[in-house]
């Protein structure tokens, strides 16, 4: 099956930018300049404190709406942390998990990115499960090791109808906010490497259902090429979401 069943998916992942009144302008200019284009879908992920804001900016556009993280518990003594069902609340449609950044700095494991796919999906939120080597890893010949760990570990447990809600994204640490962007056939080869893991840890038809983004200085100039590839399904945007123009010029470029 090829790639026509997927919808290509590219996402605005903002991380640590924009107040509420920012992120609201932001959208708002977004929402203007892809209005009616369809057969891609179009997501934005703001920080938690913007999100509400922006939920309502979006109501009635093709526009939706993902957290940037998620805690696995849906209530309690967590100081600092925001469960599924808040972001549910709130209009969330899909949840980042496992950012290379949260894997960074903040402890997140392929055990806590596991729980927290999991907690996701009982709550009707669709995980993007973020995963990629370092620069290291790479040229240490481990790319593909610290892949497998990554999906294996990151969707250990899941169904194979679960695992159809979830997005993954693919992102090179070494190409995320560094200018350098994996080529298209570099990308395509890790794609096709997950796709074939998904196979053979899931089944072959969910396998060639699973839309699995590419991650790491995508730009309007170098959108087109890498979404050509056959296994590469859509995006997830770091530097250029932050602008609406660059923005909708790479959803523009996928389709
Ligand atoms: P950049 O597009 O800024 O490289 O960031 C990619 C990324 O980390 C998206 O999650």
């Amino acid at each position: 099956m090829g790639r026509t069943m997927r919808t290509p998916i590219i996402a605005g992942n903002w991380k640590l930018n924009k107040t509420v009144s920012e992120a609201v302008a932001l959208t708002s200019e977004l929402k203007e300049l892809v209005e009616g284009t369809d057969g891609v879908e179009i997501v934005v992920a703001p920080t938690f404190t913007a999100l509400h804001a922006v939920s309502n900016s979006i109501k009635d556009s093709n526009v939706l709406l993902a957290a940037q993280d998620v805690y696995w518990e849906d209530s309690g003594a967590y100081t600092g942390e925001v469960s599924a069902p808040m972001l549910k609340d709130v209009g969330c449609d899909y949840v980042i998990i496992g950012h290379s950044e949260r894997r960074q700095y903040f402890g997140e494991t392929n055990e806590t990115v596991n729980q927290k796919v999991k907690t996701a999906l009982s709550h009707n939120l669709k995980p993007i499960v973020c995963v990629g080597e370092q620069l290291e890893e790479r040229e240490s010949g481990q790319t593909e090791s610290i892949i497998k760990d990554h999906i294996t570990g990151g969707t250990s447990g899941l169904t194979a109808d679960a695992l159809l809600s979830c997005v993954i994204a693919y992102e090179p640490v070494w190409a995320i906010g560094t200018g350098k962007t994996a080529t298209p056939e570099q990308a395509q080869e890790v794609h096709q490497f997950i796709r074939n893991l998904l196979r053979d840890n899931f089944s072959d038809e969910v396998a060639s259902q699973v839309r699995i983004q590419y991650g790491g200085s995508v730009k309007p100039e170098n959108a087109a090429e890498l979404m050509a590839q056959p296994d590469v399904d859509g995006a997830l945007v770091g530097g250029a979401s932050l602008q609406a123009e660059s923005f909708a010029q790479i959803v523009k470029n996928t389709i």
